[in-house]
């Protein structure tokens, strides 16, 4: 007998195993006859390529005991019992039992094979399908895997963020992303684009606040030569350049008011004119904008246009900032230690758990790429990860609400409770007195500054 029969066929009569084993040999099917149910229970497993022809009345375990069992180990074994000629009753109840299919004794040669050939086509669809769907789920797997490796992260908004993000990339639908400076909003519009359908294409990224006012619609749109003075020679724009692929706008927050409007005429034709030239160029591409405020304030104060953010923000990815995700700092942390490592070819300085408790304390207002830089310093050598003073924060950034008194006031604020907060280790008893303040006061002003209370008590 071959190791894996199409049948296996389960009857204490030696006679009637012959007989049926011929009739469905004589028609090609491979035939392992079995003299009790126990014995053929032993013979099959989940996955069992063939079906089950099994007896009914047999000392033992019967056939319903034994359809039962089968149906465990794997539901979709096609199961035909063998029931008295015209005891309807009995066929009825394998029906519901679970049988795929009754034979009346004595069984009709033609009827039994047509109807063992049914069940067999019935267990290769089943088997086909479901290694399609093991196959698919592998595959799922591997992308996850895939943009986990590229966004670390197991904190819940971040698993929430790779999955949206994996659904957009393979769409050419606009995307705004918005985040607190080095969350890795660049990072996000990388990966949309590396792991999309327009890889093949360029990533084209322009820093709307790294551009003088006076330059970015050339740059963006490009021109003819004498278009202006200075246009000595015909220049392709970045968004020309981004032709199939994907025009990723940085800071785009700081865009002026002008370029803005030229960009939305050509996000909604999706087409351009050179300045200096009249002729419509058609570009296909997919923009990604990133923003450290939010648009639609400012478009509140007239300093941008509304109806550029709602073409802008068709889909909002926001990153959460590494306050809100501090389960992850261990995890970065190592990373980008073993990243820096590798890059300069020094050993990997170990991290002790100590220093990442104390890690996953601080504020970390510059987020991710500011406990990058501690993990450089770390490799380094140049401080002792986690050591109270170890990590200063960086100089207050330009104030995000703009720079009147009154933001520059706030901004200041919270840089110097975030400080705080950082040297006392997250104690706001001890940062409360230091600063001269009460606890209540700086709870007040932390949640203002949207700063978190950590774990330590004091
Ligand atoms: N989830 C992450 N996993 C691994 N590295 C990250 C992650 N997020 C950010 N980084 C790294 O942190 C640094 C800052 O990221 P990125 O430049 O994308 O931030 P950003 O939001 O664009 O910052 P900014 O607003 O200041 O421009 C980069 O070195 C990036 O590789
Ligand atoms: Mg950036």
């Amino acid at each position: 007998m071959s190791a894996a029969p199409d049948i296996v066929l389960v009857d204490d009569d030696a006679e009637v195993r012959h007989a049926y084993g011929q009739t469905l040999e004589l028609d090609g099917l491979a035939v392992l006859p079995v003299a009790g149910a126990a014995a053929a229970l032993k013979l099959l497993s989940p996955g069992f390529e063939g079906v089950v022809v099994s007896d009914v009345r047999m000392p033992g375990m019967d056939g319903f005991a034994f359809l039962d069992a089968v149906r465990r180990l794997d539901a979709d074994i096609p199961v035909l019992l063998i029931t008295g000629h015209g005891d309807v009753p009995m066929a009825l109840r394998a029906l519901r039992a679970g049988a795929w299919d009754f034979i009346e004794k004595p069984a009709d040669p033609v009827l039994l094979v047509e109807t063992v050939r049914r069940a067999l086509e019935q267990r290769r669809l089943v088997l086909e399908n479901r290694a399609l769907r093991e196959e698919a789920a592998r595959d799922d797997a591997a992308a996850e895997d895939v943009w986990a490796a590229r966004l670390i992260g197991r904190a819940e908004p971040m698993q929430r963020l790779r999955r949206t993000l994996a659904v957009l990339a393979d769409t050419r639908t606009d995307v705004l992303i918005f985040g607190e400076t080095g969350t890795g909003k660049e990072m996000a519009a990388r990966a949309l684009h590396d792991f999309g359908r327009r890889r093949a294409g360029r990533f084209v990224a322009v820093n709307c606040a790294a551009i003088p006012e006076n330059m970015i619609e050339s740059e963006l749109f490009g021109h003819e030569a004498g278009a202006f003075t200075g246009a000595r020679e015909r220049r392709i724009g970045k968004i020309e350049h981004a032709h199939k692929g994907t025009l990723f706008l940085d800071e785009i927050e700081s865009m002026p008011l002008a370029a803005q409007t030229r960009l939305l005429r050509a996000l909604q034709e999706r087409s351009i004119e050179r300045l200096g030239s009249n002729a419509e160029i058609k570009v296909d591409i997919r923009v990604i904008a990133a923003t450290k405020v939010d648009l639609l304030a400012l478009a509140d104060e007239g300093r941008f246009r509304e109806d550029l953010v709602y073409r802008l923000n068709t889909v909002t990815v926001r990153l959460p900032p590494l306050r809100d995700r501090r389960e992850d700092i261990p995890a970065l942390f190592r990373h980008f230690v073993e990243a820096v490592a590798a890059r300069d070819g020094v050993p990997a300085r170990p991290v002790e758990p100590a220093a990442l408790a104390a890690l996953m304390r601080r504020p970390w207002p510059g987020n991710v790429r500011e406990l990058r830089n501690a993990a450089e310093r770390h490799v380094l050598g140049l401080e002792e990860a986690g050591a109270p003073d170890a990590f200063p924060p960086p100089p207050a950034p330009m104030p995000a609400g703009g720079t009147s008194l009154e933001a520059m006031m706030d901004a200041a604020e919270r840089q110097l409770l975030a400080e705080a907060l950082a040297r006392h280790g997250g104690r706001v008893g001890q940062c409360a007195e230091a600063l001269g303040i009460s606890r209540k006061t700086l709870y007040l002003k932390m949640r203002k500054h949207g700063l978190e209370r950590d774990a330590v008590e004091d």
